[in-house]
């Protein structure tokens, strides 16, 4: 890893496949108001295109060296200050319900300043910031995934859980086999980790592959009719079957990793791959939940009407 204690990141020295994962994941670590430096060889207008993307104008971007040899860039992750009611709405949907709570009319003149509209109201803005961070962070929370049809369940899964992991997945798989080939000899257990998470990877893989190719198309027959009770059953077991072995296989990888607790002289690519290893975890949690108890459910009922 190439990040400094002085929050530089030398984007060079950076295996190319690596770059955008490692860049992201530390812009994801600042606290509002800290920066991070870039160091490259080039301009990096696809990458500021990319955080502006993936991070929804959550980061300040600053030219501090424009070449010709050498580029460096100041990225801020914005405060509250920073941010008017409307980009607040946008990238945290979920402060919508936190403002209507405590009557904040996020819905007209939204192009005010959090800060005059925290003042004006006798509210703390420190506290509010910290309270959209919460609320943020549970996905789906004001989702009525139970009301959901069918269908529908299953066409989230796909867009939502399917397109993360097979986006996120051989990204860890590659930070994992990076890290072992620089620091395996000297920390053994990321060898085991790199075995344990290859089995791991393929078993999901493969799952997934299952639902995708057989278990949904059948379960999308059903719902019109078209495909008989038995199957689907035994498809419905199979699933819940394969998910417990999937729920142990994450218990493995997370002991292997000290539940993901980062000791004070781990490295800090080795600190960027267990919050990577939590957020996937917690993220399939939910995508089992939704299989389990959301789809599971909704197709049970269709079967008794
Ligand atoms: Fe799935
Ligand atoms: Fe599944």
């Amino acid at each position: 890893m190439k990040k400094n204690t002085e929050n530089t990141i030398e984007v060079t020295r950076i295996p190319l496949e690596l770059r955008r994962q490692i860049i992201l994941d530390s812009i994801d670590q600042l606290d509002p108001g800290q920066s991070i430096k870039l160091i490259n060889d080039h301009v990096s207008e696809p990458l500021r295109r990319l955080i502006d993307r993936e991070k929804k104008g959550m980061y300040l971007w600053k030219v501090l060296k424009d070449g010709p040899d050498l580029w460096e860039i100041k990225i801020t992750k914005k405060r509250i200050e920073d941010y008017s009611l409307s980009e607040l709405v946008k990238i945290f949907p979920a402060s919508a319900h936190l403002f209507e709570s405590k009557g904040i009319d996020y819905f007209v003149n939204s192009g005010r300043n959090i800060v005059e509209v925290c003042e004006r109201i006798r509210c703390d803005r420190d506290q509010l910031w910290d309270e959209i961070q919460i609320i943020s962070k549970s996905p789906n929370a004001y989702a009525r995934f139970h009301t959901w049809n069918s269908a529908f369940v299953i066409d989230y899964i796909l867009e939502n859980h399917h397109t993360y992991v097979a986006d996120k997945l051989p990204q860890i798989s590659l930070l994992i086999k990076y890290l072992d080939d620089v620091h395996g000899s000297a920390a053994p257990y990321l060898t085991h980790l790199k075995n344990e998470f290859l089995v791991f990877q393929e078993d999901l893989e493969a799952h997934i592959k299952e639902e995708e190719e057989i278990v949904f198309p059948e379960l999308r027959r059903y719902i019109k009719g078209e495909a008989k009770d038995e199957d689907v059953q035994n498809s419905l077991i199979w699933m819940e079957e394969d998910h417990i072995l999937t729920g142990s296989s994450t218990r493995k990888i997370r002991s292997i990793c000290n539940n993901y607790i980062p000791g004070e002289d781990d490295l800090p690519g080795v600190i960027l791959l267990y919050k990577d290893l939590k957020e996937f975890e917690a993220d399939l949690h939910f995508h089992i939940y939704l299989e389990n108890n959301v789809l599971f459910t909704s197709i049970q009922k269709s079967k008794k009407n």
